[in-house]
C-alpha cells in the first residue's frame, strides 16, 4: 500500500507503526481529508493482518502529534448534510482503530489537538511526554462547532463527563501532569522513552479498570433528575459566560445531555447532527474567519529577512515600561529596564513582578521559575550593557521632545545593528524617526495595556524604515506570543483610530441626554467586551480627551471631539485610576454606580433611544474610519482591520469583525444609515467616505 500522508510500517515483532508528518515539511501536522483516507486503509491492512500483535501511533514532529483537523475543510462544508456526512465518515474510521482485536497505543509528544485527540481517544491507551509544550485538548468550541469525530462520545468515556463537558465547553488545553491526574492520558514519560516505554505498555494490563476518578458530580449524573440539574446550572453558567452570543456551547450541552447513556451507533449519530447544524451558523463561519486572520497573522510575509533578537532593552519603567520588561523576561530574554528616577524603577519591578506573582500563586510558575525570571529583569539608571541588546523598546513619558531627546542620546548608546522603537499610543512615528541619524532601523511597535492581557501589538511604520526592521519586529512579536499588525503612521494608527469615533460619538450622545447605563448596555449587547463609558474609565479620561485632539487636529472636522471628556477632566473626574470617572470605583477598582458629579456636566432631560439605535450611532462611525484607513493604505487589507480591532479591543469575534460584520450587514444600507447621520448632526463629523461610497457604487464588499 501506498501512503503520502501517513506510514505504516511492521517490525519483527509484529507490531504496527502508525506514523504521522514524515512527508510533511511543516511544524504541525493537520488532519486533512487525505490523512483521513489513508488512516482508513491503514485500519483495514492491520486489521486483515492475523499476525498482528499491536499498534502504535506516533509522529515524526517534534513537539506535535496534531494540531487537528484541516480547517479549511470545516470552512468548505457547505450544507449541514455535508457536514453530517464527513463526521460518518470520520466515526466509521476511528470505530475501526477501536474495534481492532490487537493492543493500541497512541505516544503523545507536545500539541494533540481537535481529531488528533478524537483519534487517539480510540486506542486503548495513550501515553504523554513530559514535554512542557504537551497540550491536549477540544478546541472546537472555539470555532463555533463541537468535535465531530467522536471526542464527544469517547472523552467522557475516558475522563467522566463532568470533567469532558468542562474541556469540550471551554477548548481548554491540558497539559501532561493534569492529563495524567485526570486519567486522560495513561502514562506520562520523558519524551525521549516514548518509543520504549510506549512499546514496553502496549501489552501491559491497564493500572486502573477506570482510566478517570469518579468525581461526586459524575457519580449522581445516573439520576434524571439530578443530572437535569447539573446541565441546567451548565446552562446558566455557559449563558453568564457568553451572554447567547455563541450557539456552540449551549448545543453541546443539549447534545451530551441528551446523549447520556445512549450506544455508540446513536450517539455519534446525535454529534453528527449537532456538528453538522453548528458548522452551518453565521457564528461559527465568523469565528472560522477570525481562525484565518489570526492564522495568517503568524505567517512572515514571503522574503521576510529578520535577524534574531536575544536581548532587549525597555526605556521608561512606568505602566508600560515594567509590562515590556515582563514579556521580555518571561521569554527568556533578560532585559534592561532604564529610567532616570529610582521610583520609576521601583514602579517597574513592581509591575512585572506583580504579573509573575500572579502566575506563581495560580501555579502556572514554579517558584524558581518566579525568581530566575523575575531576577533576569537589570533595573538600572545607566546605560551598561546596552551594546549587547538587539531590541530596544522606548516607553518614557508621550512627550516628542523627551522622547526625540532620548532617541538621540540611545543612538550612542548601542550598536548600529540594535532596532529602536517607540511605544507611543499618539505621536507620530515619522517625525520621531527624524531624531535618529539611522532611522532605517528604527519603527514604532505599539503595545496596549496591560501587556500581560493584551495580545495585539502594532508594528508602526515610516518611509526610511527598513523592511529588514520590520521583519524583526514581526518576528519577535510572534517569538513573544503576541499577534502583530503592520501599520503605517497616521494619527491614532490603526485601532485607536477606529475607536476614537466610537468614544467621541458616546460622548456626543450623552450630551443629547442618552443616559451612560443605556449607552453601555447597548454596547455590551452588541458583543463589545465593555460599553464606552466604562471603557474611558479604564483608558484614563484625559488619555482620551488628549486622543480626541490628536484626532482632530490630525483627521480634521470629522473627528470633532465632544467637549464632554475635558469638562471631565477639569473637574477631577479621570476614570478608574483616580476611582472618579463616568462611574465611581471603590478602592480594589470595582466599579460602583454612575457618578452624580458627571450628571452635573450632563443635561438633565435623558432621551429614551432605542437600542439598535444606539449601536448604529456606535459602530457605524468606526465602520466609516476604517473606510478611510483602507483607503490611504494604513494597513492592506479588511482582514488587518478585523484582526487589530478583536485583539486590540475585543471586538466580538463572533461577529467575525468589523469590516466582516459590515459586509453582512450590507455595505448600502450602512451607507444609507450613515449619510441619515450626516444630515441630522450640524458638524461634519459623519461626511461619508468616499472609498465607501465607491464600494457601494461598484456593488462590492470591503472582502471582495
Ligand atoms: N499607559 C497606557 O495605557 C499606554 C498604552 C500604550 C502606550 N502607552 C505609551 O507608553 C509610553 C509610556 O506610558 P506609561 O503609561 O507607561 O507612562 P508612565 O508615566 O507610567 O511611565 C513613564 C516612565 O518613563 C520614565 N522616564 C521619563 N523620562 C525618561 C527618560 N528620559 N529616560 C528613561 N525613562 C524616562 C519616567 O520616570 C516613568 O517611570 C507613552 O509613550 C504612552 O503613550 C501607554
Amino acid at each position: 500500500m501506498s501512503y503520502s500522508k501517513i506510514t505504516l510500517e511492521k517490525k519483527d515483532d509484529n507490531i504496527y507503526y502508525l506514523g504521522f508528518g514524515k512527508y510533511e515539511d511543516k511544524s504541525m501536522n493537520v488532519i486533512y481529508e487525505q490523512t483521513l483516507k489513508e488512516i482508513d486503509m491503514a485500519m483495514d491492512e492491520v486489521a486483515l493482518d492475523k499476525e498482528a500483535k499491536g499498534l502504535i501511533l506516533f509522529s515524526y514532529k517534534d513537539n506535535c502529534f496534531f494540531a487537528g483537523m484541516d480547517i479549511s475543510v470545516i470552512e468548505g462544508l457547505s450544507s449541514e448534510a455535508q457536514a453530517i456526512e464527513g463526521c460518518e465518515a470520520g466515526h466509521a474510521i476511528f470505530n475501526k482503530l477501536e474495534d481492532l482485536k490487537i493492543p493500541t497505543i497512541a505516544l503523545v509528544d507536545g500539541t494533540c489537538l481537535g481529531g488528533g485527540l478524537e483519534m487517539i481517544l480510540a486506542c486503548d491507551k495513550i501515553v504523554a511526554s513530559n514535554n512542557s509544550k504537551t497540550a491536549i485538548g477540544l478546541p472546537e468550541v472555539m470555532i463555533g462547532v463541537l468535535p465531530g469525530f467522536g471526542g464527544t462520545y469517547r472523552l467522557p468515556k475516558r475522563v467522566g463527563l463532568t470533567k469532558a463537558m468542562d474541556m469540550i465547553l471551554t477548548g481548554r488545553q491540558i497539559r501532561h501532569k493534569k492529563a495524567l491526574k485526570m486519567g486522560l492520558v495513561d502514562y506520562v514519560v520523558p519524551k525521549e522513552r516514548l518509543m520504549t516505554l510506549g512499546k514496553k505498555y502496549l501489552f501491559e494490563k491497564k493500572v486502573n479498570k477506570k482510566s478517570f476518578k469518579e468525581s461526586l458530580t459524575d457519580s449522581v449524573m445516573n439520576s434524571f433528575l439530578t443530572r437535569k440539574l447539573i446541565f441546567q446550572k451548565a446552562r446558566e453558567k455557559v449563558l453568564k459566560t457568553t451572554k447567547g452570543f455563541y450557539p456552540a456551547p449551549l448545543k453541546i450541552l443539549d447534545h451530551l445531555e441528551s446523549s447520556f447513556g445512549d450506544k455508540r451507533a446513536r450517539y455519534l449519530a446525535k454529534e453528527a447532527k449537532a456538528f453538522g447544524e453548528l458548522s452551518q451558523t453565521k457564528q461559527s463561519k465568523n469565528l472560522q474567519h477570525v481562525f484565518f486572520l489570526h492564522d495568517g497573522s503568524k505567517k512572515l510575509r514571503d522574503g521576510a529577512n529578520p535577524s534574531v533578537v536575544s536581548r532587549g532593552a525597555v526605556l521608561g519603567a512606568g505602566t508600560m515600561g515594567g509590562g515590556i520588561a515582563w514579556l521580555f523576561a518571561k521569554n527568556n530574554q533578560a532585559p534592561i529596564m532604564k529610567d532616570i528616577s529610582k521610583e520609576g524603577l521601583e514602579l517597574g519591578l513592581k509591575q512585572s513582578s506583580s504579573v509573575f506573582k500572579k502566575a506563581l500563586k495560580r501555579r502556572r510558575m514554579s517558584k524558581d521559575d518566579f525568581e530566575r525570571l523575575q531576577r533576569s529583569i537589570s533595573a538600572q539608571l545607566d546605560y551598561n550593557g546596552f551594546k549587547a541588546v538587539d531590541l530596544v523598546i522606548e516607553a518614557v513619558v508621550e512627550n516628542m521632545n523627551v522622547k526625540k531627546a532620548v532617541f538621540k542620546e540611545l543612538e550612542g548608546e548601542v550598536t548600529k545593528n540594535c532596532i529602536l522603537t517607540s511605544n507611543t499610543s499618539s505621536l507620530s512615528i515619522e517625525q520621531m524617526a527624524t531624531a535618529l541619524e539611522d532611522s532605517s532601523r528604527f519603527a514604532g511597535l505599539h503595545f496596549f495595556n496591560p501587556v500581560n492581557k493584551m495580545p495585539l501589538v502594532e508594528i508602526i511604520k515610516h518611509k526610511n524604515v527598513s523592511d529588514e526592521t520590520i521583519d524583526t519586529l514581526y518576528k519577535w512579536t510572534l517569538k513573544v506570543g503576541k499577534t502583530p499588525v503592520v501599520v503605517n503612521d497616521c494619527p491614532g494608527f490603526l485601532v485607536n483610530r477606529i475607536l476614537a469615533p466610537f468614544l467621541n460619538e458616546a460622548a456626543f450622545l450623552m450630551e443629547e441626554g442618552v443616559s451612560i447605563k443605556d449607552l453601555d448596555k447597548a454596547a455590551v449587547n452588541f458583543g463589545m467586551p465593555m460599553g464606552p463609558a466604562r471603557l474611558m474609565d479604564e483608558v484614563g479620561i484625559d488619555v482620551c480627551s488628549h486622543v480626541g485632539e490628536i484626532m482632530e487636529e490630525g483627521l480634521g472636522e470629522r473627528a470633532k471631539a465632544s467637549k464632554l471628556s475635558d469638562k471631565c477632566v477639569q473637574a477631577q473626574l479621570l476614570g478608574k485610576k483616580n476611582q472618579k470617572g463616568f462611574y465611581l470605583y471603590d478602592e480594589a477598582g470595582k466599579q460602583l454606580d454612575v457618578n452624580p458629579k458627571v450628571q452635573e456636566l450632563l443635561p438633565s432631560k435623558k432621551v429614551k433611544m432605542d437600542e439598535v439605535e444606539i449601536q448604529k450611532r456606535l459602530i457605524l462611525p468606526m465602520i466609516n474610519e476604517a473606510a478611510s484607513i483602507l483607503d490611504e493604505g494604513i494597513v492592506d487589507n479588511p482582514g488587518d482591520v478585523d484582526l487589530g480591532l478583536i485583539f486590540g479591543i475585543g471586538f466580538p469575534p463572533f461577529r467575525g469583525g468589523l469590516l466582516k460584520y459590515a459586509d453582512s450587514e450590507g455595505l448600502d444600507r450602512i451607507l444609507e444609515s450613515i449619510k441619515g447621520f450626516s444630515e441630522s448632526v450640524s458638524d461634519k463629523r459623519y461626511g461619508p467616505m468616499p472609498y465607501l461610497e465607491k464600494l457601494v457604487s461598484e456593488g462590492k464588499t470591503f472582502y471582495n
